[in-house]
């Protein structure tokens, strides 16, 4: 009996455990993609003043919400003692190149590049919020407060032309490709 005692408050405290490194894992994924996202804004703002100045309002403003998320994760991270993401320098490199590259091809390859983020951005924080929400409810709280920007991100760049069709649906794809690999790497490192 005592046996068995023991064994189930061992399997209860690796279950524990479990949950805390899933959580880790999601704070320092979403921290690592909105280090991405203000990278992708500040590139594609840089080169958008000279190229397409009537889109540099508009991203302007998602930058400025890109900035408030990236503050959320930094401080539950800081708050938690949780290392930020090995993967943090390719998200930065990668963001600002990718911002650069899509504003340099033309304002409609920015709003596809910010659809095609935010859809797979969305899809993942779905996820997240489904396992947050009976694991860690202050997690859950962040995750959640950040969604309803990311979801207007996408409608805006999908009104703006972003949907992707004829041959943005390669850049769609691509976007959405790297975007999913740089999660699923992140997740590892
Ligand atoms: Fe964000
Ligand atoms: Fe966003």
């Amino acid at each position: 009996m005592q046996g068995r005692t023991r064994l189930s408050m061992n399997s209860g405290r690796k279950h524990q455990m479990a949950n805390v490194q899933t959580v880790d894992r999601i704070l320092r994924v979403d921290h690592a993609g909105e280090c991405g996202a203000i990278r992708i804004y500040r590139s594609q703002i840089a080169i958008a003043k000279i190229l397409h100045p009537d889109c540099v309002p508009d991203l302007n403003r998602m930058l400025e919400h890109e900035l408030r998320h990236f503050r959320t994760f930094d401080s539950l991270l800081q708050a938690r003692g949780i290392r930020s993401c090995y993967a943090l320098p390719l998200w930065m490199v990668g963001g600002w190149m990718l911002g650069a590259f899509t504003a340099l091809l033309g304002k409609k390859a920015i709003w596809v590049c910010t659809a095609a983020i935010e859809n797979t951005v969305n899809q993942h924080l779905d996820h997240q919020v489904a396992v947050l929400s009976r694991a860690d409810p202050e997690a859950w709280a962040a995750v959640e407060s950040i969604r309803r920007d990311e979801e207007e991100h996408e409608d805006h760049a999908v009104k703006n032309g972003g949907e992707g069709r004829g041959l943005y649906r390669v850049l769609r794809w691509l976007v959405k490709g790297a975007t999913g690999f740089a999660i699923w790497l992140s997740t590892k490192l």
